[in-house]
């Protein structure tokens, strides 16, 4: 079967999937990709599913201040060429096709990986569709992911963390009722690789780089296929709890500072897990089992009435 995804051999070898590198793809003009299957994907998504604003916003967004967009998900879709929006599909692979063509993506990256690397598991799709000149704010995503720009411009500026000088250990915990975007400054940028991508280009992202993007003089559509490993799941059970703990008083270090504790809160999430998971089959119970947990702002980025 043809590749879909092509990475590059050296860059698999030497940086894959410590840093980020450039990779290509061959799905211009893919069917999954035209507005009007978008249109029909964002229908028969939940609503929970779709998340859309301005896109006229900066790199350091103060998220309470995001302007909206007065139309409705398909009209956005419908005028992304002037509407300057901004707008992400999440988890495309509860669509048989777009789940079917992940799949395909997926094996391309664990054939370029090799049988000794882990395996990429958990796998989801993003799809991104935003008006020209449009901003996502400087963010972490706790997964890895290859972003496939399928159509327009696009300016990725990535930034090395190591030394959690940009966004700090506890910034980097997770919680849903955080807001994606993190504080950002502008010297921060002397430290970001800029990648610029057009059709045919691919980025591989690793995990937990901050990131922000501009899109150029067209509308764009991209695509992130993302997966996680079982030491990237780990570390998030272990960030999950920190920021839970956190939340009752009890900040903690690090994941890797005390390995018998990681340990405890590996199982111990595991556990809740087992408990909550059957409860967040339906939207209704999502926003619930969201709320409940983590308050009313973990609904964040979106309302009933939308
Ligand atoms: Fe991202």
């Amino acid at each position: 079967m043809t590749a879909l995804i092509t990475m590059p051999e050296n860059q698999m070898r030497d940086k894959f999937p410590n840093a980020p590198f450039r990779a290509r793809h061959d799905l211009s003009g893919h069917p999954l990709f035209a507005l009007p299957r978008l249109i029909e994907l964002a229908r028969s998504m939940d609503r929970d599913r779709i998340e859309y604003c301005s896109g006229d916003v900066e790199p350091n967004q103060d998220p309470s201040t995001v302007p909206g967009i007065d139309l409705s998900i398909e009209e956005t879709i419908r005028r992304i060429e002037d509407c300057q929006a901004w707008m992400v599909i999440k988890n495309v692979e509860h669509d048989p096709e777009y789940q079917q063509f992940l799949k395909s993506c997926l094996a391309d990256v664990a054939r370029a990986a090799g049988p000794d690397a882990e395996s990429l598991e958990d796998f989801q799709g993003f799809i991104f569709v935003s008006s020209a000149n449009s901003t996502t704010p400087f963010h972490v995503d706790a997964e890895q992911n290859v972003l496939l720009q399928i159509r327009g411009d696009k300016y990725l500026h990535v930034f090395e963390n190591e030394d959690r000088d940009l966004v700090s250990e506890e910034d980097l915990e997770i919680s849903p009722s955080k807001h994606r975007n993190q504080e950002y400054r502008a010297e921060f940028e002397r430290r970001a690789e800029v990648f610029e991508m057009a059709e045919g280009d691919a980025v591989f992202l690793p995990y937990m780089w901050p990131h922000w993007v501009r899109t150029g003089e067209r509308y764009t559509v991209s695509i992130a296929v993302t997966w996680k490993t079982p030491s990237v799941k780990r570390l998030n059970k272990i960030r999950f709890m920190n920021a839970t703990l956190r939340k009752l008083g009890m900040p903690q270090r690090a994941p890797g500072s005390v390995p018998v504790l990681d340990g405890i809160k590996v199982a111990a999430y595991d556990a809740a897990r087992f408990v909550i998971e059957p409860l967040r089959r339906s939207e209704r119970s999502r926003r619930l089992v969201r709320q409940v947990l983590f308050g009313r702002k973990a609904n964040y980025y979106y309302t009933e009435s939308q």
